[in-house]
């Protein structure tokens, strides 16, 4: 335990939150130093965004306490904690689509001129003058729709700073970022502490909570474990205190497995403006890596060749017969799964309760395309739950209440379960805890070894390293480079992953 030498600018006691016969949260508590970047982890439903949302007035808590800069505070409002100087930034922030940039920033406050009329000049200006403290050029006269995900949330902080929030919280902020965005979040986080704000920082990724906090607090099944300095524990330690046991981070892939014959083959295929000449196979038994940066265009590939999305040019196969295009319900006649990047909007059903869920997603996201899931899925479905150690409070609440991770691995397991001769896989890991992740990992090792084609799409090196036989780069809509299993190293794919045109 460590002993901050400042006094704390937020502290929780023991909080505790319920939900009927639901403990989401038992005994929260967390000291967090003004000018310090604070880590919370704990395996997916662990409790921290409930805790976050008790911080920040969404729920009220049912007992312990919450003390602001030295005064026990009951937030009945997001507008109370607001107010109170806590600034919450999740991972989509929510953001009104038709209004500027600036009067997002300047919500429910706008600068007025005399009689009354927004004063969009100063408006714009004070967002300018943000914005170049973080070290961002947004345009603050521009509409929110549009923006990417990053920028909504720099758009948030710098709403956060304009109020001189004391407390940003930061729920899974780089799930959707790319290296790039993570980097530049990264820098905005380091000046915000460096005035003195804490920080409340949640991820998964290990990488990340060493490379930017000074502090780390563990939680498990809703309650506190242990809080220390980032100096004085290694990942491993902190893993073995979050799952109480000791786990293996990374499968360790079969390896040696001969492929068999071609299941895909995309020849040349293209869409002006997203992917150009996009030519691979994936075989029988083989684990086909597509790395890249986020927005290289890997997922609007994998959407082309499901039939999501038209494509212009070029042609797909399975087992060698032509597939038609923009066909979704083909492709699966035809053998492919896809997993899609974005799992809880695409496949989960959240007012129907967990239980209906688990024996329905399949057979409604295949529904939609035609298709019914067999009795055999649904075994093989939730035995992939059971072995992803998916946790809900209760089986009849509905599946929007569950943990963002949890909602992620019901649906994982059910597609994992529809055995297609093709399966594609876009972020399997995404959300998900870094104790489950080997299991995704050994999962995935098993359906190809039972003869499926894998082609999945990652953004995180080691996965892709991992688990890949073999591992193509797509940068800015373009194949750039096939490694094989032995040459791939980082190094190498992020080269390809990053290259500007003059070095290519
Ligand atoms: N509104 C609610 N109703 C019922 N149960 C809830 C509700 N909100 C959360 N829970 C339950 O509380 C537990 C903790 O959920 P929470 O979202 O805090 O987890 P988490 O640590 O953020 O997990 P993840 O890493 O997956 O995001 C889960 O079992 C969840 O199902
Ligand atoms: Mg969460």
């Amino acid at each position: 335990m460590t002993i901050p030498d400042t006094p704390p600018v937020l502290e929780l006691r023991d909080v505790r939150k319920t939900f009927g016969s639901v403990v989401a949260l038992d005994s929260g508590s967390l000291a967090l130093s003004p000018g310090s970047i604070h880590a919370l982890v704990g395996e997916n439903g662990a409790g921290k965004s409930t805790l976050v949302k008790v911080i920040a007035g969404v729920h009220r808590r049912d007992s312990g306490s919450v003390t602001l800069a030295g005064s026990e505070v009951d937030f009945g409002s997001t507008a109370d904690a607001k107010d109170a100087g806590i600034a919450v930034i999740y991972q989509e922030p929510t953001l009104f689509p038709d209004l500027t940039v600036a009067e997002n920033v300047f919500m429910g406050r706008h600068p007025v001129r005399a009689g009354g009329a927004i004063d969009r000049h100063v408006m714009n200006e004070q967002t300018s003058a943000l914005f170049e403290r973080l070290g961002v050029s947004i345009d603050p006269s521009r509409q929110a729709l549009g923006l990417s995900i990053a920028d909504q949330q720099i758009l948030e902080i710098a709403k956060a700073i304009s109020l001189d929030a004391r407390v940003l919280v930061m729920d899974e902020p780089t799930a959707a970022l790319s290296g790039i965005e993570v980097k530049r979040l990264f820098t905005i986080a380091r000046a915000l502490r460096d005035e003195g704000r804490g920080i409340i920082f949640i991820s998964h990724r290990f990488d990340e909570i060493f490379d930017l906090c000074d502090t780390v607090t563990v939680m498990r099944d809703g309650a506190y474990i242990s809080t220390h300095n980032i100096d004085d524990v290694t990942p491993a330690e902190i893993v073995t205190r979050m799952v109480g046991r000791d786990v293996d981070t990374l499968f360790p892939k079969t390896e040696g497995t001969q492929p068999g014959d071609v299941v895909l083959s995309v020849e040349n295929l293209g869409s002006p403006g997203t992917f150009s000449g996009i030519t691979f196979t994936v075989r029988e038994r083989e684990i086909v890596g597509l790395a890249g940066l986020v927005g290289a265009g890997r997922s609007e590939i994998a959407r082309a060749i499901f039939g999501i999305d038209d494509y212009a040019s070029g042609v797909v196969r399975i087992d060698g017969n032509m597939l038609a295009k923009g066909n979704p319900r083909k492709a699966i006649a035809a053998g492919i799964g896809l997993v899609p990047e974005d799992r809880r909007q695409q496949g989960l059903i959240v007012d129907m309760s967990v239980a209906r869920n688990m024996t329905l997603v399949i057979r409604r996201s295949l529904a939609k395309w035609g298709l019914m899931s067999s009795r055999s899925e649904y075994d093989r479905a939730h035995d992939g739950a059971a072995k992803l150690r998916v946790k809900a409070g209760s089986l009849e609440s509905d599946a929007g209440t569950m943990s963002g991770g949890n909602q992620q691995k019901v649906v994982l397991a059910k597609w994992l379960a529809t055995n297609p001769r093709l399966l594609i896989v876009d972020e399997p890991t995404r959300g998900i805890d870094v104790g489950t992740k080997a299991e995704v990992h050994r999962l995935l090792d098993e359906l190809a070894q039972e003869g499926m084609a894998i082609l999945m799409i990652s953004s995180e090196l080691p996965e892709v390293l991992g688990m890949s036989d073999r591992v193509l780069v797509v940068r800015e809509g373009r194949l750039t480079a096939e490694f094989s299993r032995d040459e791939a190293t980082s190094e190498a794919v992020m080269t390809a992953a990053t290259r500007t045109e003059e070095a290519a």
